[in-house]
């Protein structure tokens, strides 16, 4: 969002990735989901006459449809375009479009430079509804589950199993500056992008928390709070699955792997999933699985991020 006016007590402008809060901020977030969450009713006009773009590069079943309930179930309404965002006209152009019409702009989008250039020429806010990168709304809900699930975050061992990708950066980037101990465990060559890694570790660093980078899934998962993982292929990569597929075997999250960590730790996924490849059935079954939690706190979120950005 391009424009100088910081409010004192929340500066973020944007949520173009997950750095965008500061620690109070998702504090802030955190605190406001359990109100949202607890009482709805208290936030059915709170965006009354507000109207979000979703833009949407690729496919979406959650992210999408939590917005537009979002949106709604705080009076305003969201309309929504799924394509390329710069086939016809630069990104610059669909920015100041967009911004004549809505108060927000939700980019789902190939590469983390289309949601950068939404931002740099837009003067209403825009959230990162994920990209190559960062998935900041996927990380939300997860933190908020966990808070729910443990009462508290700092000092939970939060085990990432699989590639190094977008959900574990954002998982990553939150779970440092929230003095947790997160863990990575990833085929070699399919580790964490090594300027977030180092971001990752100053910030951890900074707030009491810790990283932990292994090729061993065992090593991360033994004694974790929280096991997560992600599709070993994600959007845009379906083309190396067969290869992919033999790689990551190794980190498949099954019950054998899952026993490893603590007896009540909690079994994460942002979903879909794909049963059979990076878990089992039995473990998305399972009484500790936590995945339908998640997708419901995205709503929750969401609706705490809109009513922060936007109120
Ligand atoms: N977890 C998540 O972002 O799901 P969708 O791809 O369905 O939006
Ligand atoms: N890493 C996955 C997450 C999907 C929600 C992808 O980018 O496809």
């Amino acid at each position: 969002m391009a424009t100088t006016s910081p409010r004192p007590a929340w500066q973020a402008q944007d949520l173009t990735q997950d750095l965008d809060l500061s620690v109070d901020e998702l504090n802030s977030v955190l605190d406001l989901t359990h109100k949202v969450k607890r009482t709805p009713e208290r936030y059915v006009k709170a965006l009354n006459g507000r109207y979000l773009s979703l833009l949407f590069e690729k496919p979406s079943l959650r992210t999408r449809l939590t917005f537009e309930l979002a949106i709604k179930q705080l009076g305003g309404d969201s309309v929504t375009c799924v394509g390329p965002i710069a086939e016809r006209e630069p990104v610059k152009d669909v920015a100041r479009n967009i911004e004549r019409w809505t108060q927000g702009i939700v980019a789902r989008t190939l590469r983390q430079e289309t949601i950068d250039e939404l931002a740099q020429w837009s003067t209403v806010p825009v959230i990162n509804a994920l990209s190559d990168l960062y998935h900041p709304c996927q990380a939300l809900a997860d933190i908020f589950t966990l808070k729910e699930k443990f009462g508290k975050l700092a000092g939970l061992k939060l085990a990432f199993v699989g590639d190094g990708n977008n959900v574990a950066h954002s998982l990553m980037l939150d779970a440092a500056r929230l003095g947790m101990h997160f863990w990575l465990a990833t085929p070699l060559g399919y580790e964490a992008r090594p300027e977030i890694v180092a971001e990752g570790r100053r910030l951890a660093a900074e707030n009491g928390g810790t990283l932990h980078f292994t090729n061993e899934a065992a090593e991360a998962v033994t004694g974790a709070h929280a096991v997560y993982t992600d599709v070993w292929a994600s959007m845009g990569q379906e083309n190396e699955l067969p290869d992919r597929c033999r790689i990551f075997q190794p980190y498949q999250i099954n019950s054998g792997l899952f026993a490893k960590a603590r007896s009540e730790a909690v079994f994460m996924h942002c979903l879909p999933a794909r049963r059979g490849q990076e878990t089992t059935d039995e473990i998305m079954e399972h009484p500790n699985s936590v995945v339908y939690d998640q997708a419901e706190n995205r709503l929750h979120t969401q609706k705490a991020l809109l009513l922060m950005l936007l109120g």
